[in-house]
């Protein structure tokens, strides 16, 4: 069930108040104070961000004596509101593979059936977060890194979150899947082989690489590591041999959210879980508990 933090302390909810109430009494003490209400003042302010002197800090890589600040709405309790479980759709594959055309088909198919969506997108992200970033190793990796983090937030927002980047190295992306929590990460391949990724070159960089004008081409003079175990691969033909559309690999990747119970409210069973529910209740009830 969904959990709850509030900077309330539990002795000053009244015991029959809900949630909601206990979010009202935060708000009437931070407008007018706890005497107010006719209560002792607690001991410890009751908002982090300006308690002193007992709340530890701790240094991470070059920031020094921070501190985490827990939201005061829970993850849980966004993804109810927006109906829908945050998670992050991160496609991999080949310059030309179809990355940014199948996240932005599937951005589409989310929003008409009312999912709030974020895409991040290779090239938008290099015009702006990134633009120090070049193409060498060590900058692919931070740029991964970056981008990872972003999107988490997102996710941790409740949003369906799409990357299109090529990502080539699986280490950088198994590094972001180690960052999310289970079941956040999908990672998505686009297995399409490159003779058919070089013949599509909308942007004409496969002829340059080629002619060495580009160095550091992925799949050129530098590897793909194919993701081993990917949730969700996307294969370039039907099985009788004809090409597939974007659109149809849009709706195979949405086929698959909805199954897994990325598209519903999180207190609602996916379907697996739904149908070991109607084994154990005769009835036909449902009791979310139990999930
Ligand atoms: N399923 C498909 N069938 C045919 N053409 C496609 C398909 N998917 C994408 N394309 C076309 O392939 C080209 C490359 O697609 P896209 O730009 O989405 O690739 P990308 O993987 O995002 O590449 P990059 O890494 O360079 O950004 C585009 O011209 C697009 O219209
Ligand atoms: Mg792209």
């Amino acid at each position: 069930m969904a959990s709850t933090r509030c900077c309330v302390p539990a002795a000053q909810i009244p015991s029959r108040c809900c949630r909601r109430s206990a979010v009202r009494v935060a708000a009437q003490q931070q407008a007018t104070g706890p005497a107010a209400l006719g209560r002792p003042a607690p001991a410890v302010a009751v908002n982090n961000a300006v308690a002193g002197p007992h709340l530890s800090t701790k240094d991470v890589g070059n920031s020094t004596n921070i501190r985490w600040h827990e939201s005061m709405v829970a993850r849980r309790d966004k993804e109810m509101l927006l109906g829908q479980r945050g998670c992050v759709l991160w496609f991999t594959g080949l310059s030309g593979s179809g990355k940014s055309t199948v996240a932005c088909t599937l951005e589409h198919l989310l929003h008409e059936r009312g999912h709030l969506t974020s895409l991040l997108d290779g090239d938008n992200i290099r015009h702006g977060l990134n633009k120090d970033l070049g193409f060498s190793a060590a900058d692919r990796t931070e740029n991964i890194r970056r981008i990872g983090d972003v999107a988490k937030l997102f996710a941790d927002a409740g949003a369906v979150t799409m990357t299109s980047f090529i990502s080539p190295y699986r280490a950088d992306r198994d590094m972001v899947r180690q960052r999310c929590q289970p079941g956040e990460f999908l990672e998505v391949f686009m297995n399409i082989p490159l003779e058919v990724c070089e013949a599509r070159d909308p942007k004409g960089l496969y002829k340059k690489a080629r002619a060495g004008l580009i160095k550091n081409f992925t799949g050129i003079d530098d590897p793909y590591e194919a993701p081993t175990q990917p949730e969700i691969t996307v294969d370039c033909f039907t099985a009788d041999g004809h090409p597939r559309s974007p659109l149809d690999m849009a709706e195979q990747i949405l086929q698959i959210l909805d199954d897994m119970g990325y598209l519903r409210d999180p207190r609602m069973p996916t379907l697996a879980a739904y149908g070991a529910l109607q084994r154990k209740n005769s009835d036909g009830v449902l009791d979310y508990a139990q999930l």
